[in-house]
């Protein structure tokens, strides 16, 4: 039987409609309607309105009545686009040896980075990788972020990727939140692989991606295209064959060098990722195409280097997504809010911008139309902040927590 709730009045509703995909925003653009309701119909928004004018409905519907007593400000669920969640292991020492002046491509070369983390998820059984899974999503939700994507990328051999993968769709099932996986083997080249890069990503294109679509384990291809990792032409038959195949690609692209993010537009890609290397004239293509961009502070804060031009990329018309890249390497910190906070307070963000990237913005970087938005027939998740103006939630820079978060039509968390 279909079940109705009515929740409200809440003080602002943000519902990111009619907020453009691509380009500068001001906060002005922003829908706010005051002493909303959200009228929901089992898992999705049946409509939204003033609290007052949704009363009726939802007494004709018999909708159970969920009546707010305090000041909340609401927003769409967050999306967190880019993770890499399912992993073993510390990386605490890397930490310290570049804040002791090593650089990230220092340490991964005398053995230390990804490579790192790869042996210790190696030795970590499935349900051990999906725990560790269902705990970090555990703790993303209670910040608001109901949609997460996550990579595989730290088994770098066709079993070891199926692994993670497998880990992460049994995961989904226990968790509240929505996983979306994408296949990383393309992270770097397995230290213990007996050929070059051609021949790993070969083999990976012949023997793994079959079964990804066999076992239904992800449709997103992702790779790292940097000097260290794969360039442009090892990749480039890779990402055709998964395209080829049906899967949708999106890349890791101009984090230390370029090259990424111009393979990812003559690709089509989905979204490029990073960006933080990308000159003016990279800036101009990406903002020109419809390839997502998708900023990481997470990464810049736990390298210590300069942040993506979000700034510019949005001046030059580009789409801005904001993802936390929560890693055991370069981002531990794993706090999406605070993060895209951060790059706002740096990069001149308006706080429509800085919103957008993590709701609807991040919700095109993972092709998902269902949702990044609150209106009529989207999902219900959403989350309620304990404040009357939305400005306070970015102000406090991600020590302002929801008091609720709700995801497909149920209150999923409530702060105690
Ligand atoms: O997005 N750049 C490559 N991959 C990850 C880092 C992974 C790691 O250091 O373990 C990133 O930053
Ligand atoms: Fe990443």
């Amino acid at each position: 039987m279909t079940k109705y709730k009515l929740v409200g009045p809440i003080t602002q509703l943000l519902s990111m409609d009619a907020i453009p995909l691509k380009g500068a925003i001001i906060d002005e653009q922003l829908p706010i309607i005051l002493d909303a309701g959200i009228l929901i119909e089992d898992e999705h928004i049946y409509s939204i309105g003033r609290y007052a004018d949704l009363e009726e409905d939802a007494a004709n519907l018999d909708a159970e009545i969920i009546k707010l007593h305090s000041d909340y400000v609401c927003l769409p669920g967050f999306i967190d686009a880019h993770t890499h969640i399912c992993f073993s292991g510390s990386r605490a020492n890397d930490y310290a040896m570049r804040n002791a002046g090593k650089t990230y491509l220092e340490i991964a070369k005398s053995g230390g980075g990804i490579w790192d983390t790869v042996i210790k998820t190696r030795t970590a059984s499935q349900q051990e990788l999906c725990h560790s899974v269902i705990k970090r999503a555990n703790s993303l939700l209670k910040s608001g972020i109901t949609t997460v994507e996550v990579k595989s990328g730290y088994g770098l051999s066709c079993n070891q990727e199926l692994k993670m993968l497998r880990a992460i769709k049994e995961a989904n099932l226990y968790l509240k939140s929505d996983l979306i996986s994408t296949c990383l083997a393309a992270h770097m080249l397995p230290k213990d692989y007996n050929g070059n890069h051609k021949e790993y990503l070969f083999e990976i294109a012949s023997t793994l991606f079959p079964v990804l679509k066999a076992e239904k384990l992800t449709n997103r291809i992702d790779a790292f295209v940097e000097e260290s990792a794969f360039s442009k032409e090892d990749i480039e038959p890779y990402f055709k064959k998964a395209i080829q195949m049906g899967f949708d690609i999106t890349t890791h692209a101009d984090q230390f060098t370029t090259g990424g993010s111009e393979t990812a537009i003559k690709l089509n890609a989905v979204s490029a990722d990073h960006l933080e290397a990308s000159t003016d004239k990279e800036i101009k293509m990406i903002a020109e195409s419809n390839v997502i961009s998708v900023a990481l502070p997470g990464a810049s804060i736990g390298l210590g280097c300069g942040f993506t031009p979000a700034r510019k990329i949005l001046d030059a018309g580009g789409a801005l997504a904001i993802a936390s890249d929560w890693n055991p390497g370069s981002a531990p910190m794993g706090d999406l809010l605070a993060q895209a906070c951060i790059l706002g307070a740096f990069q001149k963000l308006s706080n429509a911008e800085v919103l957008a990237g993590i709701t609807y913005r991040a919700s095109a970087a993972l092709k998902l139309n269902d949702r990044g938005k609150l209106g009529s027939g989207m999902l219900a998740d959403f989350c309620l902040f304990p404040t009357n103006h939305f400005n306070e939630i970015l102000y406090h820079q991600g020590k302002l927590t929801p008091s609720q978060v709700w995801k497909r039509g149920d209150a999923v968390y409530t702060e105690h």
